[in-house]
């Protein structure tokens, strides 16, 4: 870090280096790009769509091409973490991150494939009970898999999935709204599902009372957790939330498309009669290699894996899981919230140097409503502002049509100083 130079003076409140020697974060276990276009590092504000690099990652990935070099196929049965058995020390850190016990969780696939597969468990139309809830501004590719599952049984989606849109004027969804989606449709709902964290807006949803309310109505209740694993505190068993899937490659920065997880709860994973789209890896280890004919899967989410897990991809999961496991999701939160309430009083003191109507932040202010997220809405060109904060000042964020730059201070690495570079450059940009 260093401090702001004389000549970059800003219009806003100085920077106080206090910030960050009082509450310093953990940048030191990753590699921070450099500022594209200048001296030092860029302040990165784009761990919702990428997270950065752990220094530990290239040492696990090359751990395990030394293994295959050294024993061939005997790796699955030799070395310190035999590959057949790999997924198995991902269990438990992977419960822990998302509120789970281990047998509930299981690293594998990809985020919207493992969606699918979850589907293809929970999604079972029948009768009238055939309609999926979600939400209407959510991220395209849970569109198109509801879409799908339901074309899959022959269904329309045009009629068979409803789509929450906010109130005339609002940005984010009322937890009463879905409430009452719910009890309208409850003769007819077989699934509600939601993203935890809304990718857009950052909007944090009730998912206890959501979860208890859609399975009140007889539906089961599923979660995308992409935007929400490693950035909110979760308690997924206790909530008694049927099924969730997330992606590894955002706060959990284990690389672009990275292993994924799923979570199914404990009630369904004893009940091995449960209709899947089945694997041999899905099978008892004790009897997967003697390759019979009858599908024999664990009381346990493992029993939801179609196929053996890529080893070089797994291995920076792991290492991602074990800094959440060392520092803990509720510490990592906590200085997460503590990051975002000063970008926001930043943030607020741009609108105040600015034209009026420049920047408001659409994301719910309640420390219970947001994560790391704060989505702020622009009048300007977003794809000139966000070149413009890279290009100019190091600053990294992310655009989303038409008119929304997310950005995300990350409480393992990011910084105060990177949430006042945030806020000054835009202020300069703007003015
Ligand atoms: C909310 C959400 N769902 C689904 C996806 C798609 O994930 P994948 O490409 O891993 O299937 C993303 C990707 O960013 C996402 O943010």
């Amino acid at each position: 870090m260093s401090d702001p130079s004389p000549d970059t003076l800003s219009p806003m409140r100085e920077f106080d280096p206090q910030l960050d020697v009082q509450d310093p974060g953990w940048a030191h276990l990753f590699h921070i790009p450099p500022h594209p276009a200048g001296d030092g590092e860029s302040a990165y504000f784009a761990g919702n769509s990428l997270g950065l690099q752990p220094l530990a990652t290239k040492g696990a990935i090359d751990d395990e091409l030394q293994r295959w070099a050294q024993w061939g196929v005997e790796g699955q049965l030799q070395g310190p973490r035999p590959w057949k058995d790999y997924h198995e020390a991902l269990r438990e850190p992977a419960a822990l991150l998302v509120g789970a016990i281990p047998e509930e969780t299981v690293i594998m696939n990809s985020l919207t494939v493992n969606l699918h597969l979850l589907m293809a468990s929970f999604y079972r139309p029948s009768g009238q009970r055939n309609k999926i809830l979600m939400e209407d501004i959510v991220f395209p590719s849970d569109g198109y898999a509801i879409d799908a599952q339901v074309q899959w049984h022959n269904l329309d989606p045009a009629e068979h999935v409803i789509r929450l849109r906010p109130r005339d004027g609002e940005d984010t969804l009322r937890t009463a709204d879905i409430l009452a989606a719910i009890d309208e449709h409850k003769g007819d709902l077989a699934l509600v599902l939601f993203s935890a964290v809304n990718y857009l807006t950052g909007e944090v949803m009730d998912m206890p009372v959501i979860t208890a309310a859609g399975q009140r109505a007889g539906a089961y209740v599923g979660w995308d957790l992409a935007h929400a694993a490693g950035n909110v505190e979760m308690s997924l068993h206790d909530w008694n939330v049927d099924f969730a899937a997330w992606c590894s490659y955002k706060y959990l920065n284990s690389g672009p498309g990275a292993v994924a997880g799923a979570f199914i709860h404990a009630r369904h994973v004893v009940d091995t009669a449960m209709p899947r789209l089945a694997g041999w890896w899905g099978t008892r280890t004790d009897t997967r290699f003697r390759m019979e004919r009858h599908f024999d899967p664990p009381p346990t989410a493992d029993a939801w894996q179609v196929s053996n897990p890529p080893i070089f991809a797994m291995a920076p999961v792991e290492i991602s899981l074990k800094i959440f496991a060392d520092i803990t999701m509720p510490v990592i939160a906590q200085r997460s919230e503590r990051l975002n309430h000063y970008l926001r009083e930043l943030f607020q003191e741009v609108a105040n140097e600015v034209p009026a109507g420049s920047l408001h932040v659409i994301t719910p202010a309640e420390p219970l409503r947001h994560g790391c997220q704060v989505s702020v809405r622009f009048s300007g060109d977003i794809r000139t502002i966000t070149d413009q904060l890279r290009d100019e000042f190091g600053v990294i964020a992310d655009g989303r049509n038409p008119d929304i730059i997310r950005f995300a201070p990350v409480g393992l690495y990011s910084t105060y100083f990177d949430c006042w570079r945030a806020a000054d450059a835009l202020t300069r940009i703007l003015a």
